[in-house]
This record gives structure tokens, C-alpha cells and sequence, in this order.
């Protein structure tokens, strides 16, 4: 069980593996939530939900600079350990491992070795975020490689994210279960995030127009309609109506992240906008099959 105290705060690789090699001594069942921290209700239902399938929790907390590109928030990223440790002292993680970027990348960037994922990481949120998956899918990794856990929890909120590491592991044969959370809403359906915290008022009041936006698509789609650019430009219409500075709206297969097409079970309905200085992303799965057959 964890310590009353709170979660042990661990900072090099070296101390992290012998905290889990001990573990290991024990047989127990070692889970991993990567964070970058300023934990939210929705970091915490991940760890809540790994303490459900495991014996032992690390979160990890790192501000990966590989995953931010040129004029990205990287600096401004909210660093809040103190209260991150007290957060997940009352939902039960065993350590907290929080690296140095010189701990994670002792030979500096850029790495010699990365992990792409071609076509996965090139759509969506990729398409405008040069590197980005690149970058999250070689933090992953090493994480992976250091914790060496039995299971990691990632939020549905980044559907793209999930759906790169869920093919990651199969690709590479990574012995870890990836399991998904569900995104965790605000009473207004905004879903939770360390970037909502750059809303003002207004744009705060605005934010939840993303998940209506979203919902009027998939209730389209659910009643038949399957012209998904027809969809998509409303919906990106609908953003720019309420004051997003919309990225893409797109409807995808929600495995492949390609056009939906007849082997299609489920599509995304996935979106990213700018508002102010946040930068917001949602999503809603839906099932296709049915009325395209
Ligand atoms: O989702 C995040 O917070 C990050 O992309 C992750 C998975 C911790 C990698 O840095």
C-alpha cells in the first residue's frame, strides 16, 4: 500500500528501478500513468483507475521538451509538484517519478534514436504540430523502458495519442497492457485539461461550444449521415461562429485514423481549436457500421 506520507518522489532512473525491481521481489503488479503534471480530476481518475488493475502505481511527471515545438507553450507549461504530490497522496500512487530533462536525455536532443510513427502521427493534431507525436511516442518509450510496467493508463481525451501508443506497443512488441481512460468533464461538458487554466472568462465560457460542436456532429452521424467533409465543414463553421480559431474538425476510422470506409466499426469525431492562448482538443466515438452497410 502507499505511504500515508504521499506518494516517494524518485528523480533518476537508477533509484526508480530499484524501487520497482523491489517490487518485483514481491510478485506485485506494477502500473504506470504518464503525466506531465498540473494533475486535474482527470489525471487522477487514470491513477485511481490503475490502482483498479495493479498492485503498485508510478505516475510520471515530466515536461517533455521533445514533444513542444518552436513557439509552443513549453516554458509557461504549469510546473505545480507540490501540490501533484498532495493530489495523488489521496488517491493512493506509490511514486512519483519526476526526471531532470538531463536525467531523460543525458545526450541532449535531438536523439539519435526516435520513435516515428508515420501515418498516425502525420494527421490531426500532427498535421500542426510538427514533431509532436514523434516526441510523445519516444518519451513513452523510454518510460517504458525505465518502469518496465505491467500496464499503462492513457486518457481517451487524446484519441490520437492513445491510438499511436496502443500500435506502438503492438508494433514493437512492448510487454505492456494499454489500457484508456475516460476523459473527466467539467458540469459543462468541457473536458478537463492543464491548458484550460490560459482561459480567461470569456474564452472559459465560450470553451464548451468544442464538445457541443462535436456531439451535433456525432448525433448526425448516428441519425445516417455519412458526407463526413460536409460534416466536418459545418462543424469547423460552427467553431469559428462561437470564437475558436478551429485547427481541423475530421471524422476518421477510429483505429486506423484513416477515411472511414467499409471495414469501419467506429469513427472519431475529432477536433482542435485555439482560444486565446489554450489550445483545446476533444473527441467523440460513435459507431459507423450500422447504417453504411
Ligand atoms: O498526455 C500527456 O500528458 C503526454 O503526452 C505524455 C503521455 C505524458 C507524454 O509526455
Amino acid at each position: 500500500m502507499p505511504s500515508s506520507d504521499g506518494p516517494q518522489i524518485i528523480a533518476t532512473v537508477d533509484a526508480l528501478r530499484e524501487r520497482v525491481g523491489h517490487w518485483r521481489g514481491e510478485d506485485a503488479r506494477v502500473a504506470l500513468v504518464p503525466t506531465m503534471g498540473n494533475l486535474h480530476a482527470g489525471h487522477l481518475s487514470l491513477v485511481r483507475q490503475a490502482r483498479l488493475v495493479a498492485d503498485r502505481v508510478v505516475v510520471s511527471i515530466f515536461v517533455n521538451p521533445l514533444q513542444f515545438g518552436g513557439g509552443e507553450d513549453f516554458d509557461a507549461y504549469p510546473r505545480t509538484l507540490d501540490a501533484d504530490c498532495a493530489a495523488l497522496a489521496s488517491v493512493g500512487a506509490d511514486v512519483v517519478f519526476h526526471p531532470s530533462v538531463i536525467e531523460m536525455y543525458p545526450d541532449g536532443t535531438p536523439l539519435v534514436t526516435e520513435v516515428r510513427l508515420r501515418a498516425l502521427e502525420s494527421v490531426l493534431c500532427g498535421e500542426h504540430r510538427d514533431g509532436h507525436f514523434a516526441g510523445v511516442a519516444t518519451v513513452v518509450m523510454k518510460l517504458f523502458g525505465q518502469v518496465q510496467p505491467d500496464v499503462a493508463i492513457f486518457g481517451r481525451k487524446d484519441h490520437q495519442q492513445l491510438t499511436l501508443i496502443r500500435r506502438l506497443v503492438r508494433d514493437l512488441h512492448v510487454p505492456v497492457q494499454v489500457v484508456a481512460g475516460d476523459t473527466v468533464r467539467e458540469p459543462d461538458g468541457l473536458a478537463m485539461s492543464s491548458r484550460n487554466r490560459y482561459l480567461s472568462d470569456d474564452e472559459r465560457a465560450i470553451a464548451p461550444e468544442l464538445q457541443r460542436t462535436l456531439r451535433a456532429v456525432a448525433d448526425r452521424i448516428v441519425s445516417g449521415e455519412r458526407d463526413v467533409v460536409q460534416l466536418s465543414a459545418v462543424a469547423m463553421q460552427a467553431l469559428n461562429d462561437a470564437g475558436f480559431d478551429p485547427d481541423y474538425v475530421r471524422v476518421l476510422d477510429a483505429l486506423t485514423l484513416t477515411e472511414p470506409d467499409a471495414s469501419t466499426t467506429d469513427v472519431v469525431i475529432a477536433a482542435a481549436g485555439h482560444l486565446g492562448r489554450a489550445r483545446l482538443i476533444d473527441n467523440v466515438t460513435v459507431p459507423w457500421e450500422a447504417a453504411s452497410r
